[in-house]
């Protein structure tokens, strides 16, 4: 692959992302399956590649949002167990078959649907049923698990793979309600049993529930922000993993003034300087991903220092003050998500700063940002999704 013209890129580090899916594999032992989840195009990070490598270290299943998602991990000539963990209309179960999906239900009305397609396409297809064991989202009700697994069980040309759950909260300091919800699920396992009803795969975990329930790592986890290097819970503990951030979000200053004292910066002239002070312009800004709140808020990393986010983030364009940074020029390095020398911005602090949680930081990446892989240790991990 041929380096990106645009210098705003997103490095993504696959030896840090195959080392987290190592710690995942290491947490859930060798009971339990590991499904690496890279919806959202791999939470920002490129689903190809990281499926590729999360697959190469030790991951067995991969999970998508949805069946264009894992369509384009096919294309890519991925041919893992993929499991759709979101609904899908109608309209989407083709692509079910045709690319040979698992797929989450959460009402024996769409598993009809479904069957109806897999008998036109001459193809059995693989079912999850979800139970709702307090996630509030979709799922169907402990009531309903007997019922709808024997609906299913009816059906001419689907067949339950797996029961499933989703925590609500097992990132929280109180482990009360995830265990509350793991209860439920084991008599929902249990009922099924006992009406004869198989079940191949049982599964719940996410990330923090990797970390810190080990009840809930049965015959699969599903672990997704951990890959990335992020930390589920607010606060670690001490057998945690290290976790390594994979996404690296990086300008380079590509303008530079001296702004007279009183002289504002940006839309609606929020800043205006108390001093003569000198100004860098990053072409990046929130069409890239940059949140706005970060106006006036955030800090960036040039020269190794932390400069702060002056006046408000422009679609394309965002200003910092580097009067105390010594001989910057432009084209020197500019660094929004990840290290420079000593200093590190994280995720999780951008986060804090715009009243979000990670997740949302990684998946805002923008589309029109490059993605450059770096990977040491797999030489032939892909520099692009091909
Ligand atoms: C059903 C399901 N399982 C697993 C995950 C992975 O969660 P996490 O990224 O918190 O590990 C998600 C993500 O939202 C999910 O929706």
């Amino acid at each position: 692959m041929t380096e990106p013209t645009r210098p705003t890129r997103a490095e993504i580090d696959l030896d840090a992302i195959a080392a987290n899916v190592r710690a995942a594999c290491g947490l859930a032992g060798a009971g339990s399956a590991v499904m690496a989840v890279v919806k959202a195009d791999a939470y920002g990070h490129g689903a190809v590649p990281v499926a590729r490598v999360a697959l190469a270290a030790g991951a067995t299943w991969l999970g998508a949002a949805m069946p264009e998602e894992a369509a384009v991990l096919r294309a890519a000539g991925i041919g893992s167990r993929i499991l759709i963990l979101g609904p899908i209309a109608p309209a989407q179960a083709g692509l079910v078959a045709r690319h040979d999906l698992d797929q989450c239900v959460s009402d024996p009305a769409q598993a009809e649907v479904l069957s109806r397609v897999a008998t036109s396409a001459g193809r059995p297809l693989r079912l999850h049923l979800k139970v709702d064991t307090g996630m509030g989202r979709v799922g169907v009700s402990l009531r309903e698990v007997g019922p709808a697994a024997a609906r299913i069980a009816a059906l001419p040309a689907v067949r339950l793979a797996g029961l499933m759950t989703h925590f609500a909260e097992s990132d929280a300091e109180d482990p009360g309600f995830t265990r509350e919800q793991l209860a439920r699920f084991a008599t929902a396992t249990d009922a099924l049993r006992a009406a004869g009803v198989p079940i191949p795969l049982r599964h719940a975990a996410n990330s923090a529930a990797l970390l810190r329930h080990p009840d809930a790592r049965l015959d699969m986890v599903r672990p997704g922000i951990m890959l990335y290097g992020c930390h589920p819970c607010a606060r670690r503990g001490q057998t945690d993993p290290i976790l390594a951030p994979a996404l690296r979000f990086r300008t380079v200053v590509s303008h530079l003034k001296d702004l007279p004292a009183g002289g504002s910066v940006s839309y609606g002239r929020t800043f205006v300087a108390p001093r003569d002070l000198r100004i860098a312009t990053l072409p990046v800004g929130y069409a890239d991903g940059l949140a706005r709140l970060l106006s006036g808020q955030g800090q960036v990393l040039i020269g190794g220092q932390r400069v702060p986010i002056v006046g408000r983030v422009c679609m394309d364009m965002t200003m910092v003050d580097v009067t105390r940074v010594p001989d910057v020029r432009v084209g020197d390095e500019a660094v929004l998500i990840g290290c420079q020398g000593t200093e590190e911005i994280t995720a999780d602090e951008i986060a804090a700063l715009t009243g979000t949680i990670s997740y949302e930081v990684l998946c805002r990446v923008g589309a029109r940002v490059p993605r450059v892989y770096r990977a040491a240790k797999f030489p032939r991990a892909p520099t692009e999704p091909s």
